[in-house]
């Protein structure tokens, strides 16, 4: 290693939290459920084009070179002392969901941008350049397909079928990322790929705040599948329609709902979760029986032939139940489909042993979750670092937290990460 560049560098925990806290001021609400200041920043809403603004401006601020690409992925690069060789990656997402805190995503984000600006105060140079990247739309619930910005760069959606992806108002991803501002001209594949790519992310479970450890190495992201199912019945009068001639879509719905539950509770198909997070009913007035039902399908499953036996089985039960009464339809609609994905070996153990080397205490555990790094493992080596949450580590809610000694102390981990393979020939 150069003697200028340190094996370690402790990052500013006060800045990077007054980061945080700043982006959450844009999108912020009040929740009146929690009582709570929440955050939604939709993909390519104006709340998302005001974050990726001020991103921009602090990336600048802290000289780096940013491009923008075609699909709106924002890159600040901060040169090495070998120009010419790969970056080390280091990103996330600053997009959110409707019911959003202030850590899922940023905190990955915000604290790559919190690295650089620690070693242009240290001035130090690495050998490889270091790059910061904040992916499109990984949430997906705008336009209906997750970590969609990372999936582009990484080449298993192509450019012109993300552009097509509409939102419920017909709004297509290709016009609201002009409308913003951020359809960028830079290429979207990463060739070549990065030496690295790094994640530090909030947990969004509860494992590492239930056993007091301080940080997690994260082995890999479980299978997810989404789907839209349609329930299409029969709309008639409330008051008038004697029951044996309905054709109720609310009633099937709730009976898919409840059939999902079933499929989980069963351990049928391994460690499958299930949800229904989308459910509307039409035309939705007191007295009208539902003529359809519009329902979203979550699976996930860290084993993939576990989670192809849930799809098959959902989709013959879904046929099944059509049956059950004439004039009843029932489709289902491939929203999104990912495979679990495992993270490279060698970075794990780096991840490991620089964390030991800094005294944090660390579990081995798998993401519940998806993210940008599992569309990222497939084309360069990529490795996450989960920081703790707290209140279980509930998120996609405003409770949605971390203390600032909590993100810190992962940032301080991907700091040490970042330069080990900074360095590397
Ligand atoms: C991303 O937040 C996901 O839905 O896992
Ligand atoms: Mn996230
Ligand atoms: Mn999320």
């Amino acid at each position: 290693m150069p003697r200028d560049v340190p094996e370690r560098v402790a990052v500013d925990g006060d800045r990077l939290w007054r980061s945080l806290m700043e982006l959450a001021k844009i999108g912020a609400y009040d929740d009146a459920q929690t009582g709570l200041r929440g955050v939604s920043r939709l993909a390519l809403t104006d709340a998302d084009a005001d974050g990726r603004r001020l991103l921009v401006s602090w990336m600048k601020a802290a000289g780096l070179t940013v491009r923008v690409d075609a699909v709106g992925n924002i890159y600040g690069r901060r040169a090495g002392s070998e120009q010419d060789a790969r970056p080390v990656l280091i990103g996330s997402h600053i997009d959110s969901v409707a019911s959003a805190g202030a850590f899922d995503g940023c905190l990955g984000v915000l604290g790559g941008l919190e690295i650089i600006r620690t070693l242009n105060e240290r001035g130090v140079t690495t050998r490889r350049p270091l790059e910061i990247v904040a992916f499109s739309d990984e949430e997906g619930v705008r336009f209906g397909t997750d970590m969609l910005g990372s999936a582009v760069a990484a080449g298993r959606i192509a450019l012109e079928d993300a552009y097509a992806l509409k939102d419920a108002d017909g709004l297509s991803f290709g016009e609201e990322l002009t409308r913003i501002g951020f359809a960028g001209p830079h290429g979207v594949r990463l060739n070549p790929p990065p030496h690295a790519y790094l994640e530090c992310h909030i947990e969004q479970g509860p494992l590492l705040v239930r056993s007091g450890t301080d940080v997690g190495v994260v082995t890999g992201t479980q299978g997810i599948s989404w789907q839209e199912i349609l329930v299409y019945g029969r709309a008639a009068h409330a008051g008038a329609t004697p029951t044996e001639m309905r054709i109720d879509a609310g009633l099937f719905a709730a009976e898919i709902v409840r059939h999902l539950r079933d499929m989980v509770e069963s351990g049928d198909f391994g460690k499958l979760r299930a949800t229904v997070g989308h459910l509307s009913l039409h035309p939705g007035d007191t007295n009208i029986v539902p003529a359809r039902a519009r329902l979203t399908v979550d699976l996930r499953n860290p084993d993939e032939d576990e989670m192809v036996r849930a799809e098959e089985h959902l989709a013959r039960y879904l046929d099944g139940l059509q049956g059950v009464q004439d004039g009843l339809r029932i489709t289902a609609r491939r929203m999104a489909r990912t495979s679990p994905v495992a993270f490279n070996a060698r970075l794990q153990a780096i991840v490991t042993r620089e964390a030991d080397s800094l005294g944090l205490t660390h579990a081995v555990l798998m993401s519940g979750a998806g993210h940008d790094a599992q569309e990222m493992a497939a084309v360069c080596p990529a490795v996450m670092i989960f920081a703790r949450g707290e209140y279980d580590g509930i998120s996609h809610s405003p409770r949605e937290y971390s203390t600032a000694e909590s993100c810190a102390r992962a940032i301080d981990l991907l700091a040490a990460t970042a330069l080990k393979l900074a360095d590397e020939e």
